[in-house]
């Protein structure tokens, strides 16, 4: 056995604490820049949090121009926007795309390094401002991972991989996520639910802490996803989501993900669609490819999502993905490239471009070709 685990120092988790996030985070700067985006304004969770800052005695800068899947530019942006107004610390409220800016904007904003330097594995040089993160989905995880993803000029997606991301300190509250629209339930926690499947199958760095978390993960996530998407208010259901959204956090930090986020990335980085929704597209297929070397991996899954399974490995395996496939179905969330507007002139670029994301690619069970990237696209499109 040989492995090396990593998670934040420092997680809270409870309902309510985004009115007592002042008091969690005022003995670490005096003069905060909270970045989120203008959804996360007009849905009136952020006005709360500057709220409970300011009454810690702490003068908090809004940075609110965050934009999904985070383009090179704006983030830049948010770096200079700190720096010009001298930031002692940094506050991510928000999604995967707010709290993926806050994780670089602290690690930038002290920094000589530009941005495209910290682009891989390993290279940020220096400390990092003081880190808080809040999600606000029950998603990514990125409150619990030492990963940003960034979207460069040329539509690429790349990722900011060290263990300076982790945050000093994640505030995990289920009430920002009971107005989440369904859609967003849907997508990022199917999003999640990869996270935790691909960590439980990576050839390289699969350890058994990532896979007691994975499993409790997909647990919690798998039975309570449709009804976070048909019950809203839910409490307990999106107590769960947002649970086991960071435990698959905290499993693929240390085990990373697959082949489908590798096929997701040209769907979020060319076409802009959202991050879950391209993994959700993409699942089906490249669970069925991945299934002649990983059919025992999803078999042990079957205990998790489909408990009543029975036989052999290959038949465990197929109870397995078509659990999977029920439950993304019972979402509603579209299932098809074509009815996102992507045409068959299309899928040679998406596969040219999947093969780039070889940083996850590695960690897939099975090869993946050109020609199987785009066998892949061409079967869900
Ligand atoms: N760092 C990591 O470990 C990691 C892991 C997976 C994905 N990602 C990245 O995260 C990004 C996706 O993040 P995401 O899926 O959380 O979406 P997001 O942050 O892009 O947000 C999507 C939309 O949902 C809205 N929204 C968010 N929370 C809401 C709420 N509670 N109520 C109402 N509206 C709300 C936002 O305003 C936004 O319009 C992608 O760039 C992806 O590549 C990062
Ligand atoms: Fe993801």
């Amino acid at each position: 056995m040989n492995f090396t685990f990593n998670t934040p120092p420092d997680i809270v988790f409870r309902s309510g604490s985004t009115r007592e996030l002042g008091e969690l985070v005022k003995s670490r700067f005096q003069k905060p820049i909270l970045i989120t985006d203008k959804g996360l304004i007009a849905a009136g969770l952020v006005d709360p949090a500057i709220k409970s800052i300011e009454a810690a005695g702490l003068n908090v800068l809004l940075f609110d121009d965050v934009a999904a899947d985070p383009p090179a530019a704006k983030v830049k942006q948010a770096v200079n926007f700190a720096r010009e107004h001298g930031a002692d610390g940094v506050i991510g409220l928000g999604g995967g795309s707010s709290m993926d800016t806050a994780k670089v904007v602290a690690v930038l904003m002290n920094a000589n390094q530009s941005l495209e330097d910290i682009y891989g594995t390993n290279t940020v040089k220096g400390k990092r401002a003081p880190l808080v993160l809040s999600p606000t989905t029950a998603g990514t995880g990125s409150e619990v991972t030492s990963i940003s993803v960034i979207t460069t000029e040329e539509d690429t997606k790349v990722a900011v991989v060290d263990n300076a991301l982790y945050p000093d300190l994640a505030v995990l509250d289920p009430e920002l996520t009971m107005g989440l629209p369904r859609h967003v339930t849907a997508a990022t926690g199917i999003d999640a639910m990869v996270h935790a499947i691909e960590a439980y199958t990576n050839i390289h760095r699969k350890n058994p802490l990532s896979d007691a978390l994975a499993r409790e993960a997909l647990k919690l996530l798998s039975s309570n996803i449709v009804v976070a998407c048909e019950k809203p208010g839910q409490k307990d259901a999106r107590e769960a989501m947002l649970l086991g959204a960071m435990l698959a956090g905290q499993a693929f930090a240390n085990s990373p993900v697959g082949a489908v986020h590798g096929m997701a990335y040209p769907l979020g980085g060319i076409f802009h669609i959202p991050h879950g929704l391209s993994n959700s597209l993409m699942l089906e297929p490249v669970l069925r490819f991945n299934a002649p070397n990983a059919d025992h991996q999803y078999a042990e899954l079957a205990d998790v999502v489909a408990p009543g399974a029975a036989g052999t490995n290959a038949q465990k395996c197929d109870a397995f993905i078509s659990r999977i496939i029920e439950i993304i179905e019972a979402t509603g969330v579209e299932r098809r490239l074509s009815q996102l507007g992507i045409s068959h002139n299309d899928l040679p670029r998406m596969a040219e471009d999947a093969m780039k994301g070889q940083r996850v690619l590695q960690n897939n069970p099975r090869t993946v070709t050109y020609e199987d990237a785009l066998a892949m696209y061409t079967e869900v499109l």
